[in-house]
């Protein structure tokens, strides 16, 4: 039995951390002039603090300070997109999963013909996000250059102007970016390691957090609300670029 959820209750908050920049996930929609944090975790998380009876606070941090974000405090739970990794796992808790992703390439449309998967990697230079589970595979590819970027969209940015030859990151959001982005497209990876779950990180130990955010997951999961709801209603807000 633990403070956590108790705590929250009396501030009548639950902050959460997320790194605006993975859309459909999460990311900046203009609304009148202000940029405003949208996405289906940002969903999920008004969901889960409602169920707490709390208001919910989105706090935007980079990718990589998110779960030190956890352990110091500064957030209450982080919602990005994140796989449960068992090296995560180590030092924050997981909610179960609530959606499931693989790893997708993006590359420039004038290079359809030369990359057809990671194979064609070789002697190149791939760009992935810091802190990321892509990052962590590419690194381990032999004779490809990582070349690690804090926010995904240089890395979209530099891809464009061919200072990398391709992107690696979560394959709905490499649809997303391709999708509002001319001249790029995804391929598939080929790199199976690269699949895994989507959960959400706590605290280490704030299992009345875990348990609570469980609850509005398998409710969520009965009408596969995530993937039909959550995940259309941010495609329609993402902005044209
Ligand atoms: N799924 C990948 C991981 O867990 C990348 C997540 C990046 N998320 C973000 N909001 N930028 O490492």
């Amino acid at each position: 039995n633990d403070n956590y959820l108790a705590n929250i209750k009396k501030k009548g908050a639950l902050v959460m951390g997320t790194s605006p920049d993975y859309p459909p996930y999460e990311f900046l929609a203009n609304q009148n002039g202000q940029n405003k944090i949208e996405g289906a975790d940002i969903q999920l998380g008004q969901q889960i603090a409602k169920n707490m009876g709390v208001k919910l606070q989105v706090k935007s941090m980079g990718f990589d300070s998110l779960l030190v974000g956890l352990q110091t405090n500064k957030v209450d739970m982080v919602i990005a997109g994140l796989n449960k990794t068992p090296q995560r796992a180590k030092s924050v808790s997981f909610s179960n999963s609530y959606y499931r992703s693989g790893t997708g390439l993006i590359i420039n449309k004038n290079d359809k013909n030369k990359i057809k998967s990671y194979h064609d990697l070789k002697n190149k230079s791939v760009g992935a996000q810091v802190g990321s589970v892509q990052y962590d595979s590419m690194k381990k590819l032999p004779d490809v250059t990582t070349k690690g970027m804090e926010n995904a969209n240089d890395l979209i940015m530099a891809l464009k102007t061919n200072k990398i030859a391709a992107v690696a990151m979560d394959q709905s959001v490499a649809q997303a970016y391709a999708n509002h982005n001319s001249g790029i497209m995804t391929i598939s990876s080929g790199l199976h390691s690269g699949d895994s779950d989507n959960n959400i990180a706590f605290a280490k130990g704030a299992d009345s957090l875990v348990n609570s955010a469980n609850k509005t997951i398998s409710n969520l999961q009965k009408n596969n609300q995530y993937t039909k709801n959550f995940i259309p209603a941010a495609i329609n807000k993402m902005p044209d670029n």
